[in-house]
């Protein structure tokens, strides 16, 4: 395998772009081979067996294109296949989940961290499992948030909107009630609302983007297994979607924070 290959990176949808977006920042000489499954998402309502199967699909199609280390961007798919991805996969996988809860165990001083997730992430308890193994001691608080997706999907993730703000209040109330200190955003869609999210919790609890840490984390990765790129010259990820790219610059602009130069193709992910 070489080091010029490219990082492999995939998400139910285009969500996972906010993972890509961290990945041009912490490791701007990767080249990123993305693959949305823009034809099949939501992921985060459907069944372990359902997930499994399109994780697979997603990642043999990857695999296809030679990369060198797999990263599932998604919440849910790390949370429900990821252990199974991990064992089965002949390169390096990295999910969201460890390296967020790891992130998340260092910066909490009280003990007390929420997790906030689609329903099959909250269901596989994936980030509390994993928190209370790093320290037993820790209080975990999960909720399911599943109108955060539609909302970020449609626009809606001003911090001064009156529904942004009413459905954080709706979910968030007990979490910050429960006085925790450190808040895990479990899920590709959920940065985007990190402006209106902190406004409602307060400066004292620390929001963990599971992208930003997964970045990092894929770095260490890749330098322990000398695999990092030495090319110096910056560059330009490759996208690939199960739908039609028609939308794909507007959407992928929202959760990539800026306009970038892209090609993106539509591929047939049943056939994989
Ligand atoms: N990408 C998914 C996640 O991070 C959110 C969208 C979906 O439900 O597929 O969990």
């Amino acid at each position: 395998m070489s080091s010029e290959n490219a990082i492999g990176v995939f998400d139910s949808g285009l969500g996972g772009l906010s993972a890509v977006k961290e990945f041009s920042h912490v490791l701007p000489n990767e080249k990123i081979i993305y693959f949305g499954d823009t034809g099949r998402v939501p992921y985060g309502n459907r069944s372990r067996d359902t997930i499994t199967k399109y994780a697979f699909q997603d990642t043999r199609f990857l695999l296809e294109n030679n990369v060198k280390m797999i990263v599932a961007a998604c919440g849910t798919v790390s949370s429900v296949a990821g252990a199974e991805l991990e064992s089965k996969l002949c390169v390096p996988y990295t999910g969201v989940v460890n390296p967020t809860a790891f992130a998340a165990a260092h910066k909490t001083k009280n003990g007390k961290i929420g997790v906030i997730g689609t329903a099959a992430t909250i269901g596989s308890h994936s980030y509390k499992l994993r928190l209370q193994k790093l320290n037993p001691e820790f209080n975990i608080f999960e909720m399911a948030c599943p109108l955060f997706v539609p909302l970020v999907e449609n626009g809606f993730i001003c911090r001064d909107d009156q529904i942004v703000r009413l459905v954080i209040r709706r979910y968030l109330s007990e979490l910050k009630d429960e006085g925790i200190d450190t808040l895990i955003l479990g899920c590709t869609h959920y940065p985007l609302l990190s402006e209106a999210i902190s406004d409602f919790m307060g400066e004292g609890v620390t929001l963990v983007d599971s992208g930003y840490e997964t970045a990092v984390y894929s770095a260490k990765i890749l330098r322990e297994q000398a695999l990092l790129n030495e090319d110096k010259t910056e560059k330009t990820p490759e996208f690939f979607v199960s739908d039609t790219p028609d939308d794909f610059k507007n959407v992928a602009g929202l959760f990539l924070g800026r306009d970038m130069e892209h090609r993106v193709t539509q591929i047939d992910i049943e056939q994989y």
